[in-house]
């Protein structure tokens, strides 16, 4: 089953919309296969964000993404890396629709709230720099069968 790793960032963490973020994407059906929350190492953010390191806002990112704990979460379903995104909304919230993450909870593209992965690929390599194997669940929930 596919894997996407989601992170509410520390503007998330701060405002308390941690416990939203996971509600809707249980309310969506998905499955969370793991949890923590955390500080990201600089080292860590860096590799992170490496295909960004050119941009101009390389160290803002950084800075803002060390700048407190984050809550990095694996959730499992059915294309769920690109229905993420479509919760998560646009990057920039000044272009995220309302309803979407981003669209309801936020203001300016330096602090969106949520990171979610844009690829299998990112999916399975940031998973990887986020999480130990014994740290993610499989389980099976009954209640897909219902969604
Ligand atoms: S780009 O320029 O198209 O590669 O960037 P994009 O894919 O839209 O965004 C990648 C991540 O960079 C963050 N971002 C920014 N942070 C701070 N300041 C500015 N101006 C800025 N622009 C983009 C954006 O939130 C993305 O973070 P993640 O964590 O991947 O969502």
């Amino acid at each position: 089953m596919e894997q996407s790793f989601i992170m509410v960032k520390p503007d998330g963490v701060q405002r308390n919309l941690v416990g939203d973020i996971v509600q809707r994407f249980e309310n969506k059906g998905y499955t969370l296969a793991a949890a923590k929350l955390m500080s990201i190492p600089g080292e860590m953010a860096e590799k992170h964000y490496d295909e960004l390191k050119d941009k101009p806002f390389f160290d803002s990112l950084i800075s803002f993404i060390t700048s407190g704990p984050v809550f990095a979460m694996v959730w499992e379903g059915e294309n769920v890396i690109a229905e993420a995104r479509k919760m998560m909304g646009a990057t920039n919230p000044a272009e995220a629709a309302p309803g979407t993450i981003r669209g309801d909870y936020a203001v300016q593209v330096g602090m969106n709230v949520i990171h979610g992965s844009d690829s299998p690929e990112s999916a399975a390599r940031e998973i990887d720099l986020f999480f130990d194997k014994s740290e993610i669940q499989s389980y099976e929930k009954h209640v897909a069968d219902w969604v």
